[in-house]
């Protein structure tokens, strides 16, 4: 497919099919007593925008790559994802009642079994790498590598785990900054990566990339503070205004909204220019960085 002189909305919507298509396929039905664990996966993996696949898809068409190679581990993405979001929304993290526009898993299902379901979702992305087809075995590690890093203690866990300890307390834009890149920066950094090694990105297309993909995540969290106080709860799906009420410090409470959105903008073009040093088409994936930047969703 020639994605240069696709358009973004056909481009996205097209992605977007694909990897709900895929995760249709992962649905498991058993008649064993614990099917309710695949109940509840499907019901929390429904609804989300896919910007983490469908980011690494975009990486991968730039440097090359082939959809059929990516579809399995980009969806491995989704799967931690979704399970870093029932576990956020847990009564002991953010305590949150509505999350893509229907209640949170544990409000849906019993808590327990919403904990369990973010466990499987976890556990089954790394089954979906070691068994992708048409990878190397050192693609497969290398992948393995990325996602149990980024997502792990040195990075999103981490994150949340500073997050949680900085509620009601006052931090500065430094620390902020910092729980920003890991709890939410680092996955979106990892579905760079993910596109760059699918596609057997060089070492210099590499590092750029990775530096991309960190902008490009800091402002996306940047712009979740920024729609928690300006979105619909109908537009938005999930609840707004919840993180002053929960004590938690956010780019708007340190700076207002519209610097806040004008310091998104500034780390979007900082990673667009970083782009730019790899020397290919950047449309769409530059396209794409913008428009999770430019949402209000
Ligand atoms: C929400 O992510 C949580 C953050 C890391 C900010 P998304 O805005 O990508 O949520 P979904 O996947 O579309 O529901
Ligand atoms: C979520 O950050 C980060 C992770 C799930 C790792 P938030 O707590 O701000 O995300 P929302 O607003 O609940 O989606
Ligand atoms: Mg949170
Ligand atoms: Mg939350
Ligand atoms: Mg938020």
């Amino acid at each position: 497919m020639n994605t240069v002189s696709m358009d973004i909305p056909v481009y996205l919507a097209d992605r977007k099919q694909k990897i709900d298509a895929y995760l249709d396929s992962l649905k498991l039905k058993t008649t064993e007593p614990y099917s309710i664990l695949y109940d509840a996966a499907a019901f929390a993996l429904a609804g989300g925008k896919r910007l983490r696949p469908i980011l690494a898809l975009a990486t991968c068409d730039m440097l090359g790559g082939h959809l059929e190679q990516a579809i399995a581990p980009v969806c491995s993405l989704e799967l931690v994802h979704t399970y870093s979001l029932i576990h956020d929304d847990l009564p002991c993290m953010d305590n949150d009642d509505y999350r893509r526009g229907r209640p949170t898993l544990h409000r849906q299902f019993p808590e327990a079994i919403a904990l369990l379901a973010g466990d499987y979702l976890l556990t089954r992305a790394f089954e979906l790498i070691a068994s992708s087809p048409g990878l190397t075995a050192e693609q497969r590690i290398e992948l393995t590598h990325i996602l149990s890093s980024r997502a792990g203690g040195h990075g999103m866990i981490g994150g949340q785990v500073m997050d949680i300890l900085a509620e009601g307390h006052p931090i500065d834009l430094p620390k902020l900054s910092e729980i920003h890149r890991r709890k939410t920066g680092d996955l979106i950094t990892a579905a760079i990566e993910f596109g760059a090694v699918i596609a057997h990105a060089n070492p210099d297309e590499r590092k750029h990339l990775t530096q991309f993909g960190a902008e490009v995540g800091l402002a996306f969290q940047i712009i979740d503070d920024v729609i928690d106080v300006t979105a619909s709860v109908e537009k938005h799906g999930k609840a707004t205004s919840t993180d002053a009420s929960k004590g938690k410090i956010t780019y708007v409470q340190l700076m207002g909204i519209d610097k806040a959105k004008q310091t998104a903008e500034d780390h979007l073009h900082r990673g667009l220019e970083i782009l730019r040093k790899v020397r290919k088409e950047t449309f769409p994936l530059s396209a794409i960085a913008e428009k999770l930047v430019y949402r209000n969703i």
